[in-house]
């Protein structure tokens, strides 16, 4: 049996006896060996015959067999490795499958010496800063990803690399690239949710400005990667250099089974991906060529929502918070509307609709988080799992509701004119514009969640005023045009948009 093989069923064993609340706690969900492989497969030269290797979160060593397997038929001859493992409870196996690592290559006359750290790895890398930076080949990690909250020891121990880490993954990610050789590469499996949104935002900006993203490979399917688990998690596995070169590799397969020779590839250049000078620094993750040429299109529009005054906003009525000032009728006049996300349909508010569950008007007496009854757009934060579209938005139509206020609920934004009221043409504009399958495969280049955060939507590239205008005007006048995708691409990409308005 090969190291792999025996890391991998001593992994389901130990996994199957752990207790829910421990691997939560732990972040602790194994690497399946297909994927451990694949992961070690994305080495494809190595520096030197004698290399060292880290392996941080280590569990029960999965990714260290995997990759000392590929690095010996590289023609390697001498692997030092150190694992730093937290969990008490899994160190002697640990410590026997690289036990059992170093005892077959030993046979072969193959040096393997480890080190196993029980220690938080963030924490002891800092202390140890100094000796440890820029000093492994190789950095291979899934690390565990959980939030932290404000005061956490791990954002301390990372701070002096990344400020405010949210999640214990970014820290893994800054650490494990200042810990890796010049020559070296970083190989990690993560959340995909790194790649856009705000609370990433620096570990992007670090990671772009220390290393060069030279691989990333997708899951198509949400639930494949931790499968045993049952962790709803969009994972991305990428392979981090700082060698020569601009070029990133993306490969997709539908899950696990399918890893390796028939993945799709597509090969672009780094400047495609992100752009560079931006402070979201969001990473474009195109996997087919219409993905492509959606990315290329709307880097031609050049205004944001706030170039038109637009605010994007998350509804401010937490339902839960405010049970007592909710009510399923308005029968003394003394409640205006809720609209929840579910009310939110494309291109219609449909509300009231009546259930106890999710009351559908709300005290006035609580009026900062409500807003004046005024247009605006109103869009689903959480996609539910029938709507085909990620971005769904309905105009919100003022005077239609004959009230003064009106509340939006948390799980859902709105995008209302500073300073003014949008028009109904810019409101249907809005909708028609991010309702379009464009909008909607450029989110999914950008973001692998149902979720749609009011930064997202306020990053968006979009068109002048004037397209907008004319896009609602032009719905106003016949509902069937978001039928035809065509015209829609027409007006914002022809360059023709100022002669087919005037
Ligand atoms: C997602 S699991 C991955 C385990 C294994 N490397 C694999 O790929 O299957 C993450 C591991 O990190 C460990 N861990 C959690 N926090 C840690 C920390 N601060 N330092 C070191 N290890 C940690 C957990 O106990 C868990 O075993």
């Amino acid at each position: 049996m090969s190291p792999l093989e025996k890391a991998s069923e001593t992994g389901l064993l130990f996994a199957k006896q752990s207790e829910k609340a421990h691997k939560k706690k732990l972040g602790q969900y194994f690497t399946s060996s297909l994927v451990a492989k694949f992961m070690a497969s994305l080495v494809d030269e190595i520096p030197g015959k004698r290399l060292r290797i880290c392996d941080p979160g280590a569990g029960h060593g999965i990714l260290s067999c995997a990759l000392v397997e590929r690095l010996v038929n590289l023609g390697a001859e001498e692997i030092f490795i150190d694992v730093f493992e937290v969990d008490k409870t899994i160190l002697s196996l640990l410590e026997s499958n690289l036990t059992y690592l170093r005892e077959f290559y030993s046979k072969q006359s193959i040096v393997i010496k480890f080190r196993v750290f029980n220690e938080n790895f963030l924490i002891w890398a800092n202390k140890n800063y100094l000796e440890l930076r820029e000093s492994y080949d190789y950095v291979i990690s899934n690390p565990p990803y959980f939030k932290l909250n404000k005061g956490d020891e791990n954002i301390q121990a990372v701070s002096f690399l990344l400020e405010g880490v949210t999640n214990i993954y970014a820290g893994f990610i800054a650490m494990g690239i200042k810990l890796t050789k010049i020559s070296g590469e970083t190989i990690f499996i993560v959340p995909r949710s790194f790649s856009s949104g705000l609370y990433f935002k620096k570990l992007r900006q670090f990671f772009f400005r220390e290393t060069r993203l030279k691989h990333v490979h997708l899951f198509q399917s949400r639930t494949e990667a931790f499968k045993e688990d049952k962790v709803l998690q969009e994972t991305l596995i990428f392979k981090a250099n700082n060698r020569e070169g601009v070029r990133t590799k993306i490969t997709t397969s539908e899950g696990i089974k399918d890893l390796g020779f028939t993945c799709k590839s597509f090969n672009y250049n780094i400047s495609e991906l992100i752009e560079l000078d931006s402070d979201h620094k969001i990473l474009h993750l195109p996997t087919s060529q219409e993905d492509y040429e959606v990315i290329k299109m709307l880097k031609t529009l050049k205004y944001r929502l706030i170039d038109h005054q637009i605010k994007v906003s998350t509804g401010r009525v937490v339902a839960f918070r405010s049970k007592n000032n909710l009510k399923t009728d308005n029968a003394d006049n003394r409640y205006v509307p809720l609209i929840w996300n579910f009310n939110v349909k494309k291109y219609s508010i449909n509300w009231p609709v009546i259930q106890d569950k999710k009351p559908q008007y709300i005290d006035r007496g609580n009026n900062k988080i409500l807003v004046p009854c005024q247009n605006y757009v109103v869009q689903r934060r959480f996609s539910a799992k029938e709507d085909k579209s990620r971005i769904v938005c309905a105009p919100f139509v003022g005077k239609e509701y004959k009230c003064v206020e009106v509340g939006f609920e948390n799980k859902t934004n709105f995008m209302y004119k500073l300073g003014g009221e949008m028009s109904i043409d810019l409101v249907y504009g809005l909708c028609v514009l991010f309702n379009s399958s464009i909008y909607d495969r450029y989110f999914r280049i950008i973001n692998g969640n149902i979720n749609v955060s009011a930064t997202e939507m306020a990053n968006m590239p979009i068109p002048c005023l004037q397209i907008i205008n004319y896009l609602g005007a032009m719905y106003i006048e016949n509902e069937n045009i978001v039928f035809n995708e065509e015209l829609i691409k027409t007006i914002l990409f022809s360059g023709k948009a100022e002669k087919i308005i005037s």
